[in-house]
């Protein structure tokens, strides 16, 4: 799939003024209380946009339901795969692997209009715009390593060792590519010149399931699972690129920090063992604008 030829000059389609621009991950509606949860999730505004950053479920139709559902409602839906859809799961029918999956998935999303990374970047022109939105595919490369260990495959052992490893090691394939490192770094590659593409005077709103940089990993509760978090490929693009907020999932810890000025927001909803411990987050969906603005 070619992305290097893309034009980010134009948004797709106009955008009704007023509304909000929303974000939320990790809706894991596997669960029936998460899908319950998703079923309920309503615009406040026909203008409002959603941000989906990813870990929306495991099994294609459960993927294509919330999407759908969700593209129905809000002005724009715009999704960046997690960990999840991309595991080629024993009860999913679409047995396909590694970029052949993703690859499906992106099809399934356009066919319901939601944008994926392989589209050109929609522009935010509501409350606190215009920003660019930029949906990443990054996946990670182990170099979040697990501490003491200098090699990818260090980290490794030490995960093993101590039982925390992710389930992408069983599940998610890096077809063609020979292991998952190689496809983050293509995929870094092929992102670092769409966004070096990007007109600068406009700012960006990066959208990734994982956050573009270590920091927030550190209060993980198994530091050796931040290997399987992100890369350190991207530590400078937050301050390189002109970027307006960072949002980020995946570590089911929803929460706000400021890196170099630049707001990142964890987003995510989480497994229902999670959220009923510490409550919903509340709003489920975050507001990016035109709160970030202010
Ligand atoms: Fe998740
Ligand atoms: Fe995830």
């Amino acid at each position: 799939m070619t992305t290097e030829n893309r034009s980010e000059a134009q948004p797709e389609r106009s955008t009704p003024t007023g509304g909000r621009l929303l974000a939320v991950s990790d809706l894991h509606i596997s669960y029936q209380e998460n899908r319950d949860l998703v079923e309920k999730l309503q615009p406040s505004h026909p203008g409002d946009w959603l941000l989906v950053a990813g870990d929306v479920a495991e099994i294609t139709t459960s993927i294509e339901w919330a999407l759908g559902l969700l593209a129905e409602r809000f002005a724009r839906v715009v999704w960046v795969p997690g960990n999840h859809e991309l595991w080629t799961h024993p009860e999913d029918p679409v047995q396909l692997r590694g970029v052949a999956r993703y690859e499906h998935l992106v099809e399934r999303c356009r066919r319901l209009g939601v944008v994926t990374p392989e589209d050109p970047y929609p522009v935010w022109e509501g409350p606190g715009g215009p920003v660019r939105i930029a949906p990443l595919f990054l996946l990670y490369d182990y170099t979040f390593r697990a501490p003491g260990t200098t090699t990818k495959e260090a980290s490794l052992a030490a995960a093993y060792e101590s039982g925390i490893v992710c389930a992408d090691e069983r599940m998610l394939y890096p077809d063609p590519f020979p292991d998952r490192d190689s496809w983050c770094r293509e995929r870094v590659r092929l992102t670092e010149k769409r966004l070096a593409a990007c007109d600068p005077d406009v700012p960006l709103v990066l959208v990734n399931h994982y956050p573009l940089v270590r920091q927030p990993t550190e209060i993980l509760w198994y530091p050796e699972f931040a290997q399987w978090c992100g890369t350190e490929l991207t530590a400078d693009w937050h301050t390189r690129f002109n970027t307006a907020a960072m949002i980020y999932g995946h570590l089911h810890i929803p929460r706000r920090t400021t890196y170099d000025g630049v707001p990142f927001t964890e987003v995510s909803l989480g497994y229902p063992r999670e959220w009923r411990k510490r409550g919903l987050p509340d709003p489920l969906l975050r507001e990016v604008f035109p709160q970030t603005a202010g």
